[in-house]
């Protein structure tokens, strides 16, 4: 589904990302780990075209993202969220799931568009937030209003950057969870940045290990635990 090779992105002369290989199959769960600083953002902002690459090459079913705009690969089936939501504060967080809902809609739709946008709502657990200003909710909650907003574009492949930092145990259970039904129960490819190792650890079917803007392995959340280099990156010698 996703394919990437060669990429590189460069800061000034400086490559922020080189040589990061990626390749996603549809409906997967794959998680994206490493030290502050490594690039995961920065790939993320690579693939979902808020930063175009210097060299390599990005494919999405077949098709190239080179040089395509974030407007164009959202509409291609790429959505992301953001590692600090900012929801549009003075609106309500249907007005807010509506704003993408109503950019990929025929006119006349006012009444379909509704109740999908409560569905969405319900599936990250804001079933009974739809009236309430985004500038009200709490951390947890901005965050489940970024994921839904992220899923209103209908993407078949979700890119989540940090959504439990800050969360306590129990919202961590409850957020895992919808992350594997996103993958599981609406067969949508997720790529997700974590540092809660517990969480991304359990649920992930793969680690991408990032480290100074290289990928530094890729394996199973076991082969990832037990590697020396990964230990080395987060904890030195
Ligand atoms: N716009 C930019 N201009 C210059 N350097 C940047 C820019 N964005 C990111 N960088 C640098 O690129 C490197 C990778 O940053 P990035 O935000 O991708 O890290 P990260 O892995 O997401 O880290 P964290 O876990 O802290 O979120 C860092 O050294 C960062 O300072
Ligand atoms: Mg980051």
């Amino acid at each position: 589904m996703l394919k990437g090779n060669g990429l590189c992105k460069n800061f000034g002369g400086v490559a922020a990302l080189n040589d990061v290989d990626i390749s996603l199959e549809k409906g997967s769960l794959i998680g994206l780990i490493g030290p502050n600083g490594a690039g995961k953002t920065t790939l993320f902002n690579a693939i979902a075209g808020a930063f175009s690459l210097s060299s390599g090459n990005l494919e999405f079913n077949g098709k190239s993202l080179n040089g395509k705009s974030a407007n164009h690969i959202c509409r291609l089936g790429i959505a992301r969220t953001f590692q600090v939501p900012r929801p549009f504060a003075e609106m309500t967080c249907l007005e807010n799931v509506l704003v993408p809902l109503v950019n990929r809609s025929r006119v006349g739709e006012r009444t379909a568009l509704l109740q999908e946008g409560r569905e969405i709502l319900d599936f990250v657990g804001l079933g009974n937030r739809d009236d309430i200003l985004a500038k009200e909710l709490n951390l947890v909650e901005k965050k489940r209003l970024e994921m839904a907003r992220a899923l209103c574009t209908n993407p078949q492949l979700l890119l989540l950057d940090e959504v439990l930092g800050g969360l306590n145990t129990q919202e961590i259970g409850a957020a895992v969870d919808l992350i594997v039904n996103l993958s599981e129960k609406r067969g949508i490819a997720v790529l997700w940045i974590e540092h809660v190792m517990g969480a991304i650890m359990g649920a992930a079917e793969r680690i991408i290990v990032l480290d100074q803007g290289e990928k530094l392995m890729e394996g199973t959340p076991e082969e990832v635990a037990h590697d020396p280099r990964v230990i080395h990156a987060y904890l030195g010698t």
